[in-house]
């Protein structure tokens, strides 16, 4: 596993020209000696005035022509240098010491990896860093805009204050793609507002085997709930043409090109992980049906502006001698699949150092994964190498210039689209509505959504307010837990990480009777319901992986709180906030009521609101659940499937009547 440093209803907001964009556009248009988009405020005369004249008709600084038309135009002015930087994306930590870089290597984008933040992590402060990255951009000779990508996967989780949305795998339990369109949508205010203006998001990863670190990324093991799902791109990027310069859109990354959640235990060579990042053994038409179907509608339908393959491989079983291919050196799938049949016309973003997977040496991996339809490679620190070892490979007849041209013309459509030219800097009107009251009622409606009822013995659930309740378990009272990965850090941690509200706090906002222990020391005479919380603590991507230090197990310290509280009190209510199913099957018939509660993010009040009535039981599975950890992976379909609950599972109750 890689070092990594630490790391709806929106009003309709029309771009304001802002006065910093103005200075910037300024700077570009006198350094350049162009007239500047018609109604910039900016001074007609300077060094570069005499020159003016000749490049007053630039049309790639004219916002009123066709995208194809200021691509085209902006790409035959290009050097290959300049064309080679436009494919180059580093951490924003490789050049924050001395930003002169971004302009010497003509950079095309830069992105934040998991806590990459600013300090203070403030939206102000995230605005002013990416702002002053693309200042320094502005000051190329062409002044081409930076990109600026963000893991935005459930809310801009890097954003201390914003609002943080249950993971997708909750967002699949809702079975509401108009529910997610709003979340992505919020997602992508908030994103827009602070600075970045490219979410890697969403994943359309199917989730076969719930082994994997990244399940809780999946919106589930069906293909054809992933791309119900994918209501999340047109959240994120709109629908209408021009949607996209709007600062309250951004531009959305279908990953991981594909079969990443596919792949079998114990095919990965990466670190310790066990199927992060393994190999995908199956025949073409399991291929087609599961994990490259869902790529079909987000090209076609939602025109996805980006699309990231995944480090994963696949071997196939229906070709003889077949040995696996990494996906960032697949050709038939990245050129052929995506761009020739299916006319993806946005660009292919590697994952990170996804390139130096590949054989050979760095030149050999880099002109492999160019040849292969690669269009810009994230490598956070050795943007300088990757554009050397790239230009010599052109240089040396080895990379055609039709390859790289085809790779920058679609880099600069998806800056053009995002009227990145016209606006260059962050529109922060939307700063005040980050973590609004608003934006946190989306995702309170989510997490109740989300939460999957499994277990309602004699109809215990919903509970009355007034019921003397006991809670146990340290999932209950925790913002960390209760988020998971990519939460203000790559692989998030357990404590008071984010404002928000706890399961606990969401349970007293409807009690008035609640007592609660983080372990199961405390007394339990005299309650009428107990309410235990168990489940797993936050992790990301192959850390996560079951056998790299994690397990599907509930731990002996849950079901310790289960076997004490659940003897001790007449009705006890188990609930489970965790990433993916956990093995419960020994411990399930104790329980009154148990519900999978994933994980909700800031807004675990959401929980409470079924848990008493306030809104009904309504999720169901998006994963099969295991009896044991030996049965995965299981999904429905297989032959003999006998999951202890089948996906698609969940019981209902009805809205409380006060
Ligand atoms: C990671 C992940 C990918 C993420 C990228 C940038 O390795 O695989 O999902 O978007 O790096 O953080």
């Amino acid at each position: 596993m890689r070092h990594r440093p630490p790391q709806d209803a929106l009003p309709d907001r029309r771009p304001s020209r802002r006065r910093v964009a103005g200075a910037l556009l300024a700077a570009a248009a006198t350094a350049l000696g162009v007239a500047p988009a018609p109604g910039a405020s900016v001074a007609a005369t300077g060094p570069g005035a005499a020159t003016a004249a000749h490049h007053r008709s630039a049309p790639y600084l004219d916002a009123r022509l066709p995208v194809e038309r200021l691509v085209a135009d902006l790409l035959g002015r290009m050097t290959l240098q300049e064309k080679v930087g436009q494919m180059t994306q580093a951490e924003r930590g490789s050049v924050d010491a001395d930003r002169s870089r971004i302009t010497d290597l003509a950079l095309g984008s830069l992105l934040s990896g998991g806590g990459s933040a600013p300090t203070p992590n403030t939206p102000e402060a995230w605005a002013d860093m990416v702002d002053a990255y693309q200042e320094r951009a502005l000051a190329t000779r062409l002044h081409i805009p930076l990109l600026y990508g963000i893991d935005s996967v459930h809310g801009d989780g890097n954003l201390v204050g914003a609002t943080v949305f249950p993971h997708d795998i909750a967002l699949g339990a809702t079975r509401d793609p108009a529910l997610v369109r709003e979340v992505e949508h919020v997602t992508a205010a908030d994103t827009r507002a602070t600075g970045p203006q490219w979410v890697f998001a969403p994943c359309l990863c199917v989730a076969r085997d719930d082994r994997w670190g990244r399940t809780y990324e999946s919106f589930g093991e069906d293909p054809a709930l992933v791309e119900r799902m994918e209501t999340a791109i047109d959240g994120f990027q709109g629908t209408r043409p021009g949607d996209l310069a709007r600062p309250d859109r951004v531009l959305a990354t279908a990953k991981h090109f594909a079969g990443d959640g596919d792949t079998v235990y114990g095919t990965s060579t990466t670190g310790t992980c066990t199927l992060d990042q393994g190999v995908t053994v199956t025949d073409h038409a399991h291929f087609a049906k599961v994990d490259l179907a869902p790529y079909v509608p987000a090209v076609r339908r939602h025109r996805v502006g980006s699309i990231m393959p995944s480090y994963s491989s696949v071997r196939w079983t229906d070709v003889p001698g077949s040995t696996p291919v990494k996906m960032s050196a697949d050709r038939e799938l990245l050129t052929g699949f995506l761009k020739e049949r299916n006319g993806f016309d946005g660009f292919l973003i590697s994952d990170w150092e996804a390139v130096h997977q590949l054989p050979g040496d760095f030149p050999a991996q880099v002109r492999t994964a160019v040849d292969a339809g690669m269009d810009m490679f994230m490598g956070p620190y050795s943007a300088p190498q990757f554009e050397q070892a790239l230009t010599a490979e052109v240089e040396a007849g080895r990379v055609p210039v039709s390859r790289i041209d085809d790779a920058v013309r679609r880099i600069l459509r998806a800056k053009f689209r995002l009227g990145l030219f016209e606006h260059p800097c962050t529109d922060r009107t939307g700063i005040p509505s980050i973590g609004s009251p608003a934006h946190r009622a989306v995702a309170r409606r989510a997490v109740a959504a989300s939460q999957v009822l499994l277990r309602n013995r004699h109809r215990t659930l919903p509970l009355s307010p007034s019921a003397r309740i006991h809670v146990a378990g340290a999932d209950a009272d925790d913002l960390g837990n209760q988020s998971g990965g990519w939460t203000v850090t790559w692989q998030g941690r357990s404590g008071d990480t984010i404002p928000g509200t706890t399961i606990l706090e969401g349970i007293r906002q409807h009690a008035a009777h609640v007592t609660c222990s983080a372990d199961a020391s405390a007394p339990t005479a005299g309650h009428d319901v107990g309410i235990v919380v168990v489940g797993e603590t936050p992790y990301a991507e192959g850390v996560g992986d079951v056998g790299n230090g994690h397990t599907l197990e509930l731990s002996a310290a849950d079901r310790a709180n289960i076997d004490r509280v659940c003897a001790a009190i007449r009705t006890c209510v188990v609930l489970d906030v965790a990433g993916r199913p956990q093995i419960v099957t020994d411990r399930l018939p104790r329980t009154d009521a148990f519900v999978m509660s994933w994980l909700p993010g800031s807004e675990g009040g959401g929980v409470a609101d079924v848990l008493f009535g306030k809104r009904p039981f309504t999720g169901r599975l998006p994963v099969s659940w295991p009896r044991s950890e030996a049965q995965e992976p299981v999904n429905a379909g297989d032959p003999r499937y006998d999951p202890l609950f089948p996906c698609g599972y969940g019981l209902t109750t009805h809205r409380r009547h006060r």
